[in-house]
């Protein structure tokens, strides 16, 4: 089984317009064995999703959202709908992330829901999952990661509508890492999760690593087994670092 690596970048609340002069980079960085061998996305602020997706047309750069509603349309005043983000040409939404999960208090069955808004409006969904510090400390990071995945992710997954990220909480922005011992751990009970609930198609489905990637790090991190691929936060500003990271498939 052979799954296509993806490297996704996650902006965050970063980014103007002029920002995405570093899209434009990233875009004629990816070429040569970069694009035979790797996906790649970018997932900018929704203000910026439209003028993003036109700027990386026909180059192979994907464009995603960070978040959306679970409803299509309606009275949510600051809500974006997955149908929004598709109708503004992204093709991937990030749902569940741990920054969610915190500032807005989202369970898992708010981040389901979201996966499935994702799915109805045509969009593939990263579903983000992640042990806290004490959870990992007191052993508990498997049963936490395996909870949150019965939790969050629809029945009716495919490998072409889900990519699972896990990200440890404790390792977002931090500059902390797991062990890539911890990575391939966490990554093979992830795997044998998806495969116990959705069978041979769990196989297919990719599995990001996130939490502090850096060019320095990342080839240690994702070339593991049933690592697909990195969902890279405060090094994807940079097209350098991007560029820097995905070279670890070339
Ligand atoms: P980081 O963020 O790479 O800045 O740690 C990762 C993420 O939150 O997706």
């Amino acid at each position: 089984m052979t799954r296509r690596p993806l490297v996704a970048g996650n902006w965050k609340m970063n980014g103007l317009r002029a920002g995405l002069a570093e899209l434009e980079a990233i875009c004629a960085g990816y070429s040569g064995a970069l694009k035979a061998k790797a996906d790649f996305l970018i997932c900018p602020p929704s203000t910026l999703v439209a003028e993003a997706a036109a700027k990386t047309a026909g180059k192979g750069v994907m464009i995603g959202g960070q978040d959306c509603h679970a409803k299509a349309s309606g009275a949510h005043t600051g809500d974006v709908s997955a149908e929004m983000l598709k109708d503004a040409g992204a093709r991937f939404v990030i749902v569940g992330h741990s920054e969610r999960r915190a500032d807005h208090a989202e369970t898992d069955a708010i981040v389901r829901a979201k996966a499935d808004a994702a799915w109805r409006a045509g969009l593939t969904a990263i579903v983000c999952v992640g042990e806290r510090k004490e959870q990992r400390e007191g052993g508990k990071a498997l049963a936490a990661v395996r909870e949150q995945l019965a939790g969050s992710i629809p029945e009716g997954a495919s490998p072409d509508r889900l990519v699972v990220a896990y990200e440890p909480v404790w390792a977002i922005g931090t500059g902390l890492t797991p062990t890539p011992g911890d990575v391939a751990e966490m990554h093979a009970s992830i795997r044998a999760g998806l495969g116990k609930r959705f069978g041979a198609k769990g196989e297919e489905m990719r599995i990001l690593y996130g939490g502090s990637v850096k060019p320095q790090n990342a080839r240690d991190l994702i070339i593991q087994p049933d690592v697909d691929g990195a969902l890279i936060g405060g090094a994807s500003l940079k097209a350098k670092d991007f560029l820097g990271i995905a070279a670890a498939y070339t």
